[in-house]
């Protein structure tokens, strides 16, 4: 099966045809049952990749480092602060060097417009690793997720995203869900929706493939007959944590908790990109338990742990899509 996307760029999920996306999904599966199965994929073996962090990661970097050895190429990772890129040297200058000896650069940073840069002035193939617009390599994992858990197809289920509905992960579930002829809901406040002209554009989308995108403060609209409960953490990488007050006023009535799981239909399950607050078991999560009084952020720790979440196996899948997204862009079409 060719997927269409050999030398292509991975930028944002409106530049993916619904095919390209369901080729991307269907080839994670493929490469997931091989790494189950021990059937060695070396189908990249030669080739080396490099990976450009301003922000921190876990799932990102392990994702493409790994699937990176995998396929059997050189892996390089350079964080924050060990190359001269942004500093001493522009990102057209940093692309037009970096594509003279890798076949693969990923970019995880802040604005959409530095990774479109790179990608503008690179003659290889350039992933978006997070930007503060978009998440796409994330959207292929949670595909595969949902496929996992609903093998019926993804026409017509109903994913809320309840939170910060304007934040990097919630405007690519919109796109992808609009593509997928999904139904997706913007649960949160005003103040917290995605842009105007991104719901126009995915609006559209949904209107060709029968999805739909809503819009909505109240939590048992949204969560009513959902399929996926999706939340993400209340401030992004790259937000000041001063915002965090500010953001727990506007947001706690968006918490996943027990009676938002019981709005949604029984067999419904519970996303979270990761990382999540559901606990005080972290610096910043202590730092918010000491300073506003409370433990749980945006999920509680019930529905974290719960049956429902399949925050884990959305979690590797991470591994397996991106995979998907480097061999499909970085082997030949047959
Ligand atoms: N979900 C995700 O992108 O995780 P990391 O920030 O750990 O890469
Ligand atoms: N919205 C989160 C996603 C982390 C994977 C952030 O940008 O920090």
């Amino acid at each position: 099966m060719s997927i269409g996307l050999s030398g292509c760029d991975f930028l944002k999920m409106l530049d993916l045809t619904p095919r390209q996306i369901r080729g991307l999904v269907k080839l994670s599966a493929r490469l997931k049952a091989m790494k189950k199965a021990g059937e060695p994929h070396r189908f990249l073996e030669g080739k080396n990749i490099v990976l450009l962090f301003e922000k921190t990661s876990t799932r990102t970097r392990s994702s493409f480092e790994v699937a990176g050895r995998d396929l059997g190429m050189g892996v390089v990772c350079m964080d924050e602060g060990s190359s001269q890129m942004g500093t001493k040297e522009s990102i057209a200058d940093t692309a037009r060097v970096l594509c003279r000896m890798y076949d693969g650069i990923e970019y995880r940073g802040y604005g959409q417009e530095l990774v479109e840069e790179l990608a503008e002035y690179s003659s290889v193939p350039v992933w978006n690793g997070l930007t503060t617009e978009s998440h796409p390599t994330q959207m292929i994992a949670d595909l595969l997720t949902i496929q996992e858990n609903f093998p019926g197809g993804f026409e017509g289920l109903k994913l809320v995203f309840m939170g910060d509905a304007q934040n990097n992960v919630a405007n690519s579930l919109m796109v992808t869900c609009a593509k997928m002829g999904m139904h997706f809901v913007a649960c949160g406040p005003a103040e917290q929706m995605p842009m105007p002209s991104l719901v126009e554009k995915a609006r559209m989308i949904a209107v060709e493939t029968g999805g739909s995108v809503t819009l909505t403060p109240s939590v048992e609209e949204a969560c009513t007959g959902a399929d996926i409960i999706y939340t993400d953490i209340w401030v992004s990488m790259g937000e000041p944590f001063e915002i965090w007050g500010e953001r727990i006023r506007l947001l706690s009535p968006y918490q996943v908790n027990a009676q938002a799981m019981a709005y949604a239909k029984p067999e419904a399950i519970f996303l979270h990109c990761l990382p999540s607050y559901h606990d005080a078991k972290t610096k910043v999560g202590a730092q918010i338990l000491e300073q506003f009084g409370i433990a749980e952020m945006e999920v509680t720790d019930a529905v974290f742990e719960s049956a429902q979440s399949k925050v884990f196996d959305q979690a590797e899948n991470r591994m397996h899509s991106i995979k998907a997204i480097m061999y499909a862009t970085l082997a030949s079409d047959k």
